[in-house]
């Protein structure tokens, strides 16, 4: 049944530009977009740019202009990268537009209407010089788990432990560098807890119906499990964004209307009539609860929360319909590592389009995708061998050899009919790549083109076998000649056909040569005959290794060219940030790191054991244990640790050893000295575990 659905990718955050990882999402949707049409559904394809929130306004005042004008101008390039790496959006808008506005007030004033809305003080950390709030991820400090410095304000980067900014030690501004101040304020918040039934059965249907993968209900169902908090929706001024209609100084938080951006960016795909297949009128019709068309969401990892809770929610409390699936895919590494900027892996979208062909990507993309969370890895070596040896050795290769003995001795046209055994053997490779649909749609590309691949095999054995190049050198084999060569090019349009939504600009070269234009996979069931071909230009080169080199190089030069102190990249705000860092631990921490340290390296440590003589909890914080211990040769040492949390009662730890740090330079913090750091496993929180050490070692002994 031909079903008619509306394709979204996550809207990219107009305050940097589109780097690989990003087009992992977008060639995803894209290929499964180009798939269902070619399967005969009706596909309505939009995304547009996240365009609010503090660090656009941020970044446009530090470059001394409007934020209008710096969206503008990220739009422009946005859409340039994607639409050169083949990305056909039907539409791509702007979540900073009026149709916006209008829908995120019309969802909002539902949400009002129909009770789930309430406000309360919230306490914040505030910019006195800046006159702002600080969102946690403009706020730095010294991680009150690990001690480590210029940690942000809602996670640590070093040792992951999640907290709150009110919790750093030393906190700084990263706006003004000012301490910030405490203050309260009244703020808006959607009652998720209303929805939490409904919630927990969209889920169930949805992941029977195939909407959502099992990974995502798991991840849910821990959320569900600690139970589902009102969500903070509204931001004071100054912001930019929308402000929430009769509350002046108050504004939506960025992920309000960024997912309303998906409806509105269809909204003005309808009104604009560019589409025959789509009217004004429609987008009531796919919006409304209960109806029949589909809505599709492409995102990562890292966004799901928004995606599979608040989103729903939203939408179902303003009574119009829950989307129908939420494709959900993994993060991209280059060479199994995390993107880094100073191994010029974090390649921008431009700079591999200045060096390298789209459809390479796509095509290599395509190899790896599959319906999991699992990241994705661009290995170089491999991306270079795949493509040289799958697009140009087994594909283009196969019209590259037959094309010029086609126009050579029968006028550019392939026979009128195939011998019984040549048809069978071509519907016997069109009947099995059927299975490819499905591959498709259910987002198996890596699977899809490993049968693809299978069948190019075969016809390559085909040519092999048959030789054309040497029947050629027979005149009385003129027959024998034109049908292996209409074959061979049938083999290439089929496999063609298969590859089109994942290699398009590739595939539209081809079917140029082949004066074709399959707009179906149905298409490929009968074979082209009696038909004129063009000339053969050239389809697709082999990828030059240097060309990767140089693709590397630019992207370390890139960073040194623009250098961009704060934070982020990510502008990931509040309990935004909380919710990713629940979700994805940085992908940082899941790669192992190439760097190694030597010995020396670690002889710096002085590590020691120390006995502990007295253990109490710190007056005034509610992280800090005061140890006093015994460090044998080194004397008494104070130490503050942030371990509260896990050791709900000190006095138990006294008398026991401990491993610690001796030659840490001391620190002066607010409750005293700490003359070094006491070691412990765990990832912070309730999660820690101090170290024990067996019987006969006494304090003061090295630990090396
Ligand atoms: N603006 C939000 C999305 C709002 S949707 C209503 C956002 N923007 S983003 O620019 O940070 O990310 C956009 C998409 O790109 C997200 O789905 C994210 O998961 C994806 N990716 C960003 N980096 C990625 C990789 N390194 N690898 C794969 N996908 C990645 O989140
Ligand atoms: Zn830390």
């Amino acid at each position: 049944m031909p079903r008619e659905i509306l394709v979204t990718s996550a809207l990219p955050y107009a305050n940097g530009r589109i780097h690989l990882g990003h087009i992992v999402e977008h060639v995803q949707s894209d290929i499964w977009v180009r798939a269902m049409r070619m399967a005969g559904h009706t596909v309505h394809y939009v995304c547009a740019d996240d365009a609010h929130g503090t660090s656009i306004m941020l970044r446009a005042e530090k470059e001394g202009i409007t934020p209008e004008a710096l969206i503008d101008g990220v739009w422009k390039e946005h859409t340039a990268d994607l639409r050169d790496f083949g990305v056909a959006y039907d539409h791509y808008s702007s979540t900073h537009t009026e149709a916006n506005r209008e829908l995120t007030y019309r969802i909002w004033r539902a949400l009002e209407a129909n009770g789930h809305v309430e406000s309360k003080p919230v306490k914040q950390l505030f910019d006195p010089e800046r006159q702002m709030f600080l969102p946690d991820r403009f706020i730095k400090g010294e991680c009150p788990v690990c001690h480590s410095k210029d940690q942000y304000g809602d996670a640590c980067e070093v040792c992951g432990s999640t907290y709150n900014p009110i919790d750093l030690i030393d906190p700084y501004s990263v706006v003004s560098g000012a301490k910030p101040v405490e203050k309260e304020s009244l703020h808006f918040f959607v009652k998720l807890a209303d929805f939490e039934v409904l919630l927990k059965t969209w889920l169930q249907e949805r992941r029977a119906a195939g909407g959502l993968q099992a990974e995502v209900v798991n991840k849910l169902q821990e959320w569900f499990a600690g139970g589902l908090r009102s969500w903070d929706v509204s931001r004071d001024a100054p912001y930019f964004g929308f402000e929430i209609p009769g509350q002046p100084g108050k504004y939506f938080y960025v992920w309000v209307d960024a997912p309303v951006g998906y409806l509105a960016a269809f909204r003005e795909l309808c009104e604009r009539g560019s589409k025959p297949d789509l009217k004004p009128a429609d987008f009531e019709r796919f919006i409304r609860a209960g109806s029949d068309t589909d809505m599709v969401h492409f995102i990562g990892k890292d966004i799901i929360y928004f995606h599979t809770l608040f989103w729903p929610a939203m939408l179902h409390g303003a009574g119009l319909g829950m989307p129908t699936a939420v494709n959900v895919h993994g993060f991209l590494t280059v060479d199994g590592a995390k993107m880094s900027k100073s191994r010029g892996t974090f390649v921008n979208a431009r700079t591999y389009l200045d060096h390298l062909d789209a459809d390479w990507l796509r095509y290599y993309l395509a190899t790896m995708l599959g319906p999991t969370l699992a990241d994705i890895d661009l290995d170089l070596k491999a991306f270079e061998e795949r493509v040289n040896s799958h697009l140009v050795g087994k594909w283009v290769n196969i019209a590259s050899r037959c094309a010029g003995f086609v126009h050579k001795f029968f006028d550019g046209k392939l026979a009128d009919t195939l011998p019984e055994t040549a048809r069978a053997r071509y519907d016997a490779a069109a009947a099995r790549l059927e299975a490819c649909a499905a591959l498709y749609e259910a987002r198996d590309y890596a699977a899809a083109v490993r049968l693809i691949i299978e069948v190019a095999d075969e016809a390559n054995a085909y040519v092999a076998d048959h030789a054309p190049w040497v029947m050629a050198k027979d005149e009385s084999r003129r027959d024998e000649l034109h049908i292996v060569l209409t074959l061979a090019l049938n083999y290439f349009r089929l496999l063609t056909i298969w590859l089109s939504p994942a290699v398009p600009a590739t595939a539209t070269r081809a079917f140029e040569f082949l004066d074709d234009r399959p707009a179906r996979f149905d298409a490929a069931r009968a074979p082209l005959l009696g038909h004129a071909i063009k000339p053969f230009a050239p389809l697709a080169t082999r990828i030059d290794p240097n060309r990767i080199t140089a693709m590397i190089e630019a992207s370390k030069e890139s960073l040194q060219v623009k250098s961009n102190p704060s934070p982020p990249n990510s502008p990931l705000e509040g309990e935004g940030s909380k919710a990713r860092a629940a979700a994805s631990p940085s992908p940082e921490s899941r790669v192992p790191s190439p760097e190694t340290i030597s010995i020396d390296d670690f002889a710096r440590l002085d590590l020691r054991i120390g006995k502990v003589l007295a253990c109490e909890a710190v007056d005034g914080s509610d992280k800090l244990l005061r140890f006093e211990l015994d460090a044998g040769e080194l004397g008494r040492r104070q130490i503050l640790s942030g371990i509260r949390a896990a050791y709900a009662d000190p006095s138990k730890l006294v008398g026991r050893h401990v491993v610690f740090i001796a030659n840490l330079a001391p620190r002066k913090m607010r409750f005293g000295v700490s003359e070094g750091m006491i070691l412990s496993a765990g990832t912070g929180g309730n999660e820690l575990f101090l170290l024990d050490v067996d019987a006969g070692a006494r304090a003061g002994m090295p630990v090396k």
